[in-house]
């Protein structure tokens, strides 16, 4: 019995050093995230275009990327730069996540469709901004630990599926807005035809392990005319998967 009581009271000290750690941490991280928004995003220090949508600031600043990274890239997550997952991936710098969120100029009522889950930290921050997220992961591993830190996490209107993205998702098609975060040496057509007349998609074009162009695609209304328009150099992991080239012109 004295046994069971001590038992308590160390199973009681232990839940209050967690809560008091949970408490002490939260006021750390939510300032880290302030500082990331305000001097890598909204006014970033060194020129860069700032990101101004308050939307996308409010999605930046609410979700937390710590948990979204290996544990021991945890006192790295707010540093401006992409961090590795797993598997040879990335997590994105933070300021390219929030200047492809920015473009794809996502409104409530959007269903949005992602290719590269990765950590599922894009997806999270497409949530508050979307009626629907879909993203598509193609390692089978990140696509299962993305599916459950984004249920536990509460982002209820995220759906993952492991698959091959250059492909789309013909059943949950068509999108208001398309975005991929692993770079191909084309424009998927499928993913083309799955983006709604009026629909935007930003995806980084170009040689894999070089620098690629950050690409917006606008499609006409009338489901034809394609506006593309060159962002900015961007450098990311390459699009994996067995695909056609791209069509001669
Ligand atoms: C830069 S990481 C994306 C980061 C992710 N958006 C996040 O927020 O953590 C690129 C991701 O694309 C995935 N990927 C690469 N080729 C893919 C493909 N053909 N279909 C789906 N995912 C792919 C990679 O496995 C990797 O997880």
């Amino acid at each position: 019995m004295k046994g069971k009581k001590r038992n308590l009271a160390a199973g009681g000290l232990v839940l209050a050093a967690v809560l008091a750690a949970v408490a002490a941490e939260e006021p750390r991280w939510r300032h880290a995230r302030e500082l990331m928004v305000q001097h890598q995003i909204a006014r970033p220090l060194d020129g860069r275009e700032p990101v101004r949508d308050p939307r996308v600031l409010q999605a930046m600043r609410s979700v937390p990327r710590h948990e979204f990274v290996p544990a021991n890239q945890r006192d790295f997550a707010y540093d401006d730069r992409p961090l590795p997952i797993g598997l040879g991936q990335t997590i994105s710098q933070p300021y390219i996540v929030a200047m492809m969120t920015e473009l794809l100029q996502v409104k409530p009522e959007h269903r949005v469709l992602e290719i590269g889950t990765g950590s599922g930290y894009q997806a999270a921050v497409l949530s508050p901004l979307a009626r629907e997220v879909f993203t598509i992961e193609i390692f089978e591993q990140l696509a299962r630990s993305a599916r459950d830190r984004l249920a536990r996490l509460n982002y209820t209107n995220v759906t993952v599926r492991h698959g091959d993205g250059y492909w789309g998702w013909p059943e949950a098609a068509p999108f208001d807005a398309i975005v991929v975060t692993a770079a191909a040496n084309h424009i998927p057509p499928p993913l083309l035809a799955q983006l709604k007349p009026g629909g935007r998609m930003v995806i980084p074009v170009g040689n894999v392990f070089q620098v690629q162009n950050l690409l917006l695609v606008e499609k006409g209304k009338d489901n034809r005319d394609l506006k593309i328009h060159s962002i900015m150099p961007v450098l990311f992991v390459p699009l994996l998967g067995e695909h056609p080239p791209a069509a001669e012109k």
